[in-house]
């Protein structure tokens, strides 16, 4: 069963919404732990020498990240913050940050100098380099709080998320049969890391599952900029079959549980793997 083709177009166009307008508004992008470029588009046209220049980048609060001067390295004026995490690409003048983190968001400026006669003179500064953090949230995970009751055919759910960046902007729950597909929003419990800044995210719902119908059962978060949805594996319930007066266990019966972890992250595709018969859109 593929996704029909209206679902793939309208996710494929809000991913290219998200994916222009994040860069459009943005000069770098870099994610959690790994490596940022801040470029300093510094040409040297007169081929001035490294011995001549007074090269460093700051960030918003002025601490320094880096600086060369007359062709040293000078790491006792970096900031603690940065210390060790910086190499300069003397190529194209870009100053690679490694071990991103979320703190490190914000503006960035790169000043070069050079010796004249009577002291340093300023020749060039980049000022509107802005660094975007991410962090993409884990697949999301699906797990049973409880089964059904003699009194409600309601089986509450919850779904939970770790380690992404920004928060995210939506959880839901989608419960498909045979003949529907109904999505419901859960509101979402955030935490935040006090130190890495990261947020996990989590969410419970009581969804009405009818026991005369095979269901699928799956969450799924919408995080916020180029990230695209997240989806949970499916949580298979399914039809009790209906023989007169079957004992009350048998209500209690879940089966094919699909808990294993994928490791993939992107899970656009195959929304509809295991229900049959799916004709409606999905509508988120
Ligand atoms: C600078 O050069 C390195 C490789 O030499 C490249 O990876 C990087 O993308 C370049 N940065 C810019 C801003 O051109
Ligand atoms: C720049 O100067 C260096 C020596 O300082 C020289 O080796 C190099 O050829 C020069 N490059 C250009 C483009 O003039
Ligand atoms: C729900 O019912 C199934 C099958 O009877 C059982 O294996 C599972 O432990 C129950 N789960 C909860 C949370 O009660
Ligand atoms: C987020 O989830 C991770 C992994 O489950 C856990 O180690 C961490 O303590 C959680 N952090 C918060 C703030 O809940
Ligand atoms: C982070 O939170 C934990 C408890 O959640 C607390 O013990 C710790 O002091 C906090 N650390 C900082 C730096 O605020
Ligand atoms: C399921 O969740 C609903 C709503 O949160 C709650 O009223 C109900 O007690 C829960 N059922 C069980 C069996 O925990
Ligand atoms: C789905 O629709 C078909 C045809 O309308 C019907 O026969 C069937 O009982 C429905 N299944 C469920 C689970 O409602
Ligand atoms: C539920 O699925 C099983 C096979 O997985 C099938 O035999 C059964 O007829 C289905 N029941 C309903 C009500 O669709
Ligand atoms: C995060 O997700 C985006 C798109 O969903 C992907 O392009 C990117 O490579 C992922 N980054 C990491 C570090 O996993
Ligand atoms: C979608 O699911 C079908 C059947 O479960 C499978 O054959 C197909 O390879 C899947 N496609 C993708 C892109 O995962």
């Amino acid at each position: 069963m593929k996704p029909s083709i209206m679902e793939l177009r309208s996710i494929l166009f809000v991913i290219f919404i998200f994916f222009s307008d994040a860069v459009s508004a943005i000069k770098c992008l870099a994610y959690f732990s790994e490596t940022a470029d801040l470029p300093c588009h510094f040409i040297n046209p007169q081929n001035i020498s490294l011995d001549e220049l007074v090269v460093f980048w700051q960030d918003q609060h002025n601490r320094v990240l880096y600086e060369l001067y007359k062709g040293k390295e000078k790491p006792e004026n970096v900031h603690p913050m940065y210390k060790g995490r910086t190499s300069l690409d003397q190529d194209n003048w870009t100053l690679r940050l490694h071990n991103v983190q979320i703190k490190d968001r914000g503006s960035y400026q790169c000043y070069v100098h050079r010796q004249g006669p009577n002291g340093l003179v300023s020749i060039h500064q980049k000022i509107d380099n802005y660094l975007l953090v991410l962090a993409n949230f884990s697949q999301p995970e699906i797990s049973l709080i409880s089964n059904r009751t003699e009194n409600s055919d309601n089986i509450n759910f919850t779904c939970a998320s770790t380690k992404g960046y920004p928060e995210p902007k939506k959880m839901s729950f989608v419960l498909k049969t045979e003949n529907s597909t109904n999505e419901y929003d859960a509101l979402m419990n955030i935490f935040q890391d006090n130190i890495t800044e990261l947020y996990n995210v989590s969410g419970s719902l009581s969804l009405p599952v009818s026991p005369e119908a095979n269901v699928s059962i799956f969450c799924v978060l919408q995080p916020t900029l180029t990230q695209t949805w997240l989806r949970s594996q499916p949580y298979n319930i399914e039809a009790i079959e209906m023989e007169g007066e079957e004992n009350e266990q048998a209500k209690q019966r879940v089966e094919n549980r699909v808990p294993e972890r994928s490791d993939e992250t992107q899970c656009v595709d195959n929304i509809s793997k295991t229900a049959s018969g799916d004709k409606s859109a999905t509508h988120f």
